[in-house]
């Protein structure tokens, strides 16, 4: 589509700053490496689903004409059965854990369901869960589910005095000595927010509560350091920013100070200390491989290396600095732009507060992302009742896209092109 000129941007034209941020990016180079979209789409939806790393479409390929089909069964030893351990400790480095810490495993749910009930077990006499009405939906159903199957437990949803920021100091006042765990989202998935790890880890600590940490929208997109917070456990999402594609198995993370207290509480052959002598009696593998399950869906897994390795060698401290940058200046042109036309920002206004996506507020949330995707090539996503996600992949946004991403909606509010939907919530991405 053509994009209109609308003048000057704080005193520069913001066509031609974006372009300059763009020279200056030291990652301007990594969008090459990922397999080609229509050239003028622009993706905002990386924080939902990321994009397809070119190397894992050939590596893909090898795995299912070589591994599968030519060596079958004998991959197994030679390269799937310490496939989950070998991607776990490449994430381990993302998420400041050990190797020995770190598997992959599962859904996100149902690795969040495993230590949610695993977490209760170990502390028997407390009855409070705490977590906040920000969590995302599955978290919640997860909590409640556990809560139910373990018996005689408490959820206390803290809730947000405006829906955006995390309620800090209301959640520390939550936790008591009855407190048996708090579970909350990293980066709370509408808003962006960022919770201080360090800090909420350390006041359940206080308490003697353990703390599980979603991290779905955070790795890959920022650092964290697990060990340094001394967080207890946690989970997340690889098909997000470390772009392992749909439905790529999660990380579960167990710290190895509580590790001879939490039990798999969703036993399986594949967490069984040797699996290939078929002992009908359960024995615990000695490491963190003893919270798996079943087979590992081998295809998906193998397809979450390449992505892992992309983020690896861009370095994590380089990828928040640009996230931060995208974001910034997202905000900026907003301001500009986009307020006088009815948005609003729906993210905490300080980048240290937030993850590497925003939310914009607008009452015709729905038509609007519906126009941009079908009349503007943008591709963001919309989050009930009122929410427009724009997620900012540093692996490959660029200045560029976001200062044509906000022109583009511009043009789209003026032409009125989001007016023609009408109310039928279709969902969109
Ligand atoms: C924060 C968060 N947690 C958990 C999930 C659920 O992950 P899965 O569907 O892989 O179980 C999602 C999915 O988007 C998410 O955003």
């Amino acid at each position: 589509m053509d994009l209109i000129d609308l003048g000057p941007f704080p005193l520069v034209d913001g066509h031609a700053e974006a372009k300059r941020r763009d020279g200056a990016d030291p990652l301007r180079g990594f969008a090459g490496w990922f397999a080609p979209i229509e050239p003028d789409l622009i993706y905002l939806d990386g924080n939902s689903l990321g994009r397809l790393p070119a190397a894992t479409a050939s590596h893909i390929q090898e795995v299912v004409e070589h591994e599968w089909g030519e060596r079958i069964i004998r991959s197994w030893p030679e390269r799937w059965w310490d496939l989950a351990d070998d991607i776990g400790s490449s994430v381990a480095a993302l998420i400041g854990a050990e190797p020995s810490e770190v598997v992959i495993s599962d859904s996100t749910s149902v690795a969040l369901f495993k230590l949610t009930v695993a977490a209760l077990q170990a502390r028997p006499g407390r009855r409070r869960i705490v977590t906040d009405d920000l969590n995302f939906p599955t978290d919640v159903y997860v909590t409640t589910a556990a809560a139910n199957l373990v018996g005689g437990r408490e959820i206390v949803t803290v809730p947000s005095s405006d829906g955006i920021h995390g309620p800090v100091e209301k959640i520390i006042a939550a936790l008591d000595d009855d407190t048996a765990l708090l579970t909350l989202s990293h980066v709370v998935f509408k808003s962006g927010y960022l919770y201080d790890m360090a800090r909420l880890t350390r006041a359940a600590h206080n308490v003697g509560a353990l703390v599980l940490w979603d991290l779905s929208h955070s790795v890959g997109a920022l650092p964290i350091d697990l060990d340094g917070a001394a967080a207890d456990l946690a989970v997340g999402c690889t098909y997000k920013y470390l772009n392992g594609g749909p439905g790529s198995p999660a990380l579960l993370y167990v710290n190895r100070r509580v590790d001879g207290d939490i039990d798999n509480p969703l036993a399986g052959w594949w967490g069984h200390a040797r699996p290939f002598e078929f002992d009908l009696a359960y024995t615990p593998a000695p490491s963190i491989r003893r919270f798996q399950t079943g087979t590992m869906p081998t295809l998906s897994l193998s397809a979450i290396g390449p992505g892992v390795a992309l983020t690896a060698e861009a370095g994590i401290d380089r990828i928040r600095a640009k996230s931060i940058g995208l974001t910034e200046f997202f905000i900026e042109l907003s301001k500009v732009y986009l307020e006088p036309l009815g948005f609003q920002l729906a993210s905490p206004p300080e980048s240290a507060d937030r993850g590497s996506h925003i939310s914009l507020r607008h009452p015709d949330g729905w038509r609007i992302v519906r126009a941009m995707i079908e009349h503007g090539n943008i591709i963001p996503d919309f989050r009930e009742p009122d929410n427009i996600r724009f997620g900012f992949t540093p692996l490959y946004t660029s200045f560029v896209d976001v200062h044509t991403a906000v022109i583009r909606i511009v043009t789209l509010m003026s032409a009125g092109a989001h007016l023609g939907y009408g109310n039928d919530r279709t969902p969109v991405t």
